[in-house]
């Protein structure tokens, strides 16, 4: 369950600029009223040496507005992601299923929460937020426009969307915007325990019969394509600013090998077939495989048309899931209106 106290600071307000190298924990230097380029420059300083920005210190509109963008694509994902599995909660298998992919949606839902919070905290309303969401202006992650056929889905999405989104997360936790960071270590210690009941899901139907078998290798036949594309194209390290201010860590690539050096052993060892015939480790070229040691996966090359086509709302399930948001937000404005009125004074 979402704990909304999440937020508050955990560390002491001088340990939240606390840096790496052991510089001046307090000395905030940039927010002092000083010309703009000195105080730009005072700014990547700090950032660059590992530093935290808190959301009343002076940034640049720039890195504002890098930190907006990222946060509320993660949110407006957390938010729609929890589409396709709660079309499962009334059909999952038994009791405990049920309560354990109810628990799931739930804490997704918060995690959307949270992280709409971070983002309002930059200047943008979340009214604001959720209309260009319905409007088709922001963006949400490619793996949620698609349908859940079977409840084999259930366990492949919370197993291998979550374990691909978590790869991302964790190197979150690093993050140059202090309330994104902090956040982020909530999100990551609940999405390993999504990866778990996911690997629960899977393996209880791989240890099952033969056509509870087939319906997972059907399921991660469909879904191999869309996870090798989520995290996106391969990109020039010099050339992305959000990791220049370190508002994330690693490139889509570097995402994607840890990903793999992680999950391909895991998902042979189930008995199952990854649907890619070129996939093998290059020992001798690029640096992904496991820390410090040389090698790289080979693959067949994502299908970014199709990545372009879905994340642009042109997704096999696109439409219905956003109308199924606009739906719900018109059913539920009396809420909002109730508890956002005005207390009326009482005779
Ligand atoms: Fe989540
Ligand atoms: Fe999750």
């Amino acid at each position: 369950m979402t704990d909304p106290r999440a937020l508050d600071p955990i560390l002491a307000p001088r340990d939240r600029t606390d840096r790496p190298d052991g510089a001046d924990r307090t000395a905030r230097p940039w927010n002092d009223d000083l010309p703009h380029d000195e105080r730009y420059e005072l700014f990547e300083v700090h950032v660059l040496a590992g530093g935290k920005i808190e959301p009343n210190d002076w940034m640049p509109d720039e890195y504002r507005t890098a930190v907006l963008r990222f946060v509320e694509m993660h949110a407006n994902s957390e938010l729609m992601g929890v589409l396709p599995e709660r079309e499962w909660i009334m059909r999952a298998p038994t009791l405990r299923r049920k309560l354990a992919l109810t628990a799931k949606v739930q804490d997704e839902v918060g995690h959307a929460q949270l992280l709409y919070r971070v983002a309002e905290d930059l200047g943008k309303p979340r009214e604001a937020m959720f209309d260009d969401l319905l409007a088709g202006k922001t963006k949400f992650h490619n793996v949620f426009h698609y349908p859940t056929r079977t409840w084999a889905d259930i366990g492949i999405i919370a197993w291998l969307v979550d374990a691909a989104a978590i790869v991302a997360q964790q190197a979150l936790r690093d993050s140059s915007y202090g309330p994104y960071a902090r956040t982020m270590q909530k999100i990551c210690w609940e999405e390993s325990v999504h990866i778990m009941h996911g690997r629960d899901v899977v393996v209880t139907l791989m240890t099952g019969t033969d056509s509870q078998r087939a319906m997972v290798q059907e399921a991660l036949d469909r879904w191999w394509g869309p996870l090798m594309q989520m995290h996106g194209p391969r990109s020039d390290r010099t050339k992305d600013r959000d990791l220049h201010w370190r508002i994330k860590a690693k490139t889509s690539e570097e995402l994607r090998q840890e990903f793999l050096t992680i999950y391909v052993p895991r998902i042979l060892e189930l008995g199952l077939t990854i649907p890619d015939p070129a996939l093998s480790f290059d020992k001798a070229t690029g640096e992904g495989g496991e820390a410090g040691e040389p090698g790289e996966w080979r693959y067949t090359d994502p299908d970014w048309a199709e990545l372009r086509t879905v994340v642009t709302n042109h997704g096999p399930m696109s439409e219905e899931r956003l109308e199924f948001r606009r739906v719900s937000r018109e059913a539920t404005a009396w809420v909002r209106a109730a508890i956002l009125a005005e207390p009326r004074a009482v005779a």
